[in-house]
């Protein structure tokens, strides 16, 4: 079997809060709790959650802005944080990023031309070549070539968002992290930049960590997904087992309102309040949303169990809820009732 690119072994990133006062304990936030994926090259790994699951953590620990507290990171079988310099230096050519913001990602008084040779200039590229790869980039994105002269504000979303992937593809990377690249667009715009992400990926051969809010766009683009719950992943797998046939009683919900066609139906899941991050529920973190949580749920944590080839989920009652024997017992069964009827 071919090695994955992207290698994920039991990573956990905790945060410590500053304390309120001199006597106060100081307060952890677990952001990503013992996650563990990997991604072949050339394929997209989804990663779906709603607000505060921890994905774009996740993201920067890819992108060595953030160290992992515990586990490793492997790319390309290295270990990314046990690198020489000289290592990190070709890193960070390898890897790249898009983020949500086109417009706060560029630079306002740059030129699109400079905005988009900058990190080919930061490594030492000379001017000329990174003028011509500029030009290059950017009509490989359907950009005009005098987009070049012309200043953020003077496109659009899109544009901008185009440009932000050209700037990326600039150093030839194989790597692209892509938090939540389109939630910034309108829906029809949305649409012409996933099919340029796809387009680039398949004529670059690129690899693809791919965040999102929305189960429509993930599915777009994902070969595997990953469904992240308060910094565990509670579901992952092949793109269509786990969207069709969705395990977790969270992906069930999320799949739900999907279908339902709620827009965005992640970041509107919840109806009720979030658990609190510094203290999340003991057991599964889902339980106090979960309409089928017992006090098994309460107690223990459940692992992630292999339901289908390489389609796991961690819930202690997957073959009852599979089987609709499980009844709906949870404490919060009536906020669930309501969600679903959304
Ligand atoms: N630098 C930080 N210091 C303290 N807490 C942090 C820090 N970065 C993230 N967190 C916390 O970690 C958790 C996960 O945050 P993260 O930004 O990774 O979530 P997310 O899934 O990307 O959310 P969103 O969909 O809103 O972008 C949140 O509770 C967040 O408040
Ligand atoms: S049934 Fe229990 S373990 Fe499964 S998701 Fe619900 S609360 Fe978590
Ligand atoms: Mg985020």
């Amino acid at each position: 079997m071919t090695p994955p690119m992207v290698e994920a072994r039991g990573l956990f990133k905790r945060f410590t809060l500053p304390r309120h006062s001199l006597f106060a304990a100081s307060r952890t936030v677990t952001a990503v709790e013992g996650v563990s994926f990997a991604i072949p090259a050339g394929t997209t790994f989804g990663v779906v959650g709603e607000s505060g699951s921890g994905k774009t953590t996740l993201a920067r620990m890819l992108l060595k802005l953030e160290q992992p507290s515990e586990g490793q990171l492997l790319v390309n079988d290295q270990d990314i944080f046990a690198q020489t310099p000289a290592e990190e230096r070709a890193y960070r050519r390898l890897v790249q990023a898009v983020f949500q913001d086109p417009y706060g990602a560029l630079s306002p008084r740059m030129r699109a031309g400079a905005i988009v040779t900058e990190p080919l200039r930061a490594l030492g590229v000379h001017r000329r070549a990174a003028d011509m790869k500029a030009a290059e980039v950017l009509e490989l994105v359907g950009m005009r070539r005098d987009a070049a002269s012309r200043y953020p504000h003077e496109f659009s979303g899109g544009q901008r968002q185009r440009i932000a992937i050209a700037r990326a593809l600039s150093v030839d990377p194989r790597l692209l992290v892509l938090d939540e690249p389109v939630s910034a667009l309108d829906v029809s715009v949305r649409a012409q930049v996933l099919a340029l992400l796809r387009e680039m990926q398949q004529r670059l051969g690129l690899t693809y960590l791919f965040i999102g809010h929305d189960l429509a766009v993930v599915r777009y683009l994902s070969d595997a997904v990953g469904v992240m719950y308060f910094g565990r992943m509670v579901e992952i797998g092949p793109a269509r087992d786990v969207l069709r046939r969705p395990a977790h009683p969270y992906t069930r919900r999320l799949v739900a309102l999907a279908a339902a066609e709620a827009p965005l139906g992640v970041a509107r899941l919840g109806g009720g309040t979030l658990p609190n991050p510094l203290s999340p529920p003991s057991g599964c973190h889902f339980r106090t949303r979960c309409a089928f949580a017992d006090a098994r749920c309460a107690a223990d944590a459940p692992a992630l169990r292999e339901i289908a080839p390489g389609h796991n989920a961690a819930c202690h009652h997957l073959d009852a809820i599979a089987a609709g024997t499980k009844a709906e017992t949870g404490p919060l069964l009536e906020e669930a009732s309501r969600q679903r009827a959304v």
